[in-house]
């Protein structure tokens, strides 16, 4: 069979991002251009600034893949590109950038969610199988998905209120780290002990999650600590944040497997770089005997590698977009 060659294009939030990957499971060129040193003094990705700096970049980041993969538009199979969600004036440079490929070149468009592209990471790490559950977790993302087979993709549950990552950023602010927090908390928490006492969020019967109540019970306890003059124990706070945090996403990953017959689980989005989390998992996952995937960390925060991936199943998937395909800033994955 004739190879297929997908150049991705993601620009949901502060990552400006070009790849080119062979029959969605290899790698050829990646060119990442992050923000995160601009966006730092703000702590936290301000819209507005990051829209021109995909802009700014965005050319020379094409240019630089396509010199690195030393491949020419005529050997592109399809264009990949993120519509969403994300931030919409980002999203709107890359799709821009994207549909000018297609038209100028001629070739088709595939319409990727940001999330399919972080469960697609994977697929560059091993072939998935199914029935497989992803377990999305990121910035702006808690979602746990079913999938009988590619691009099938059943939402059993996700978060009522913030995201996982969200909840990492905002307890790591009140830690005093600087933006973005979760890695950061990530390292904290290996030196620390559990001392501190958080409630353990959504003790239900569904697959949804809630971390508001988490991040205020950590703001709560860093105010009150200060009001008794009580300086805060860093690490330890870190470590008590981490452990319900991760007990409760493996709660529901365990009902999920058991309840759904699942055969492989992965791992997806920014918060699948947390350590904690994946060693939890893994230690579930060997626990019921079932396969489980997570990407190394360079696919795990955003890229354009596991949008091409995506791209490729959507592409066999028969999906297609023209030249009226606008960027969403909300929009659930189908
Ligand atoms: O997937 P991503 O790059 O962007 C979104 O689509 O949201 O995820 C970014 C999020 C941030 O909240 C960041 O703090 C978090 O992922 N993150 C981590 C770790 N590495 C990144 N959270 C906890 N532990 C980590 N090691
Ligand atoms: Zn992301």
């Amino acid at each position: 069979m004739k190879d297929t060659y997908i150049l991705g294009i993601e620009s949901s939030c502060d990552e400006t991002s070009v790849s080119i990957v062979k029959n969605g499971r290899e790698e050829i060129a990646t060119v990442i251009s992050s923000q995160i040193d601009i966006h730092k003094d703000f702590g936290g990705v301000v819209p507005e600034i990051a829209s021109r700096h995909h802009v700014k970049n965005v050319t020379m980041v094409l240019e630089e893949c396509m010199e690195k993969a030393n491949m020419t538009m005529d050997q592109i199979d399809a264009i990949a590109i993120t519509y969403g969600p994300g931030l919409i004036g980002s999203l709107l440079i890359g799709l821009e950038t994207a549909k000018t490929l297609a038209f100028v070149f001629n070739k088709p468009l595939i319409p990727v969610h940001h999330i399919a592209g972080h469960i697609y990471a994977n697929s560059l790490v091993k072939e998935m199988q199914f029935p497989l559950l992803a377990v999305v977790v990121s910035g702006g993302h808690t979602e746990i998905i079913e999938m009988k087979d590619h691009y099938k993709f059943k939402k059993l549950g996700g978060t009522l209120d913030d995201a996982i990552g969200e909840c990492y950023d905002k307890v790591a602010r009140v830690i005093g780290l600087e933006y973005p927090g979760g890695p950061k908390i990530d390292k904290l928490a290996k030196e620390g002990k559990p001392t501190y006492k958080l409630p353990v969020p959504l003790k239900d019967d569904s697959y949804n999650f809630s971390f508001s109540g988490l991040k205020s019970a950590v703001i709560n306890l860093a105010h009150n600590e200060e009001q008794r003059g009580n300086p805060i124990r860093e690490a330890d706070l870190a470590t008590s944040f981490q452990t319900v945090a991760i007990e409760a996403i493996t709660t529901k990953v365990r009902k999920a497997i058991e309840d759904k017959g699942i055969k492989n689980v992965i791992l997806a989005g920014g918060v699948a770089a947390n350590q904690g989390l994946r060693e939890a998992m893994t230690n579930l996952t060997t626990e019921m005997g079932v396969d489980f995937t997570v990407p190394p960390m360079k696919y795990c925060t955003d890229n354009a590698t596991m949008i091409a991936a995506a791209g490729y199943y959507a592409y066999l998937d028969g999906r297609r977009a023209d030249m009226n395909l606008n960027s969403q800033s909300q929009t659930e994955l189908k």
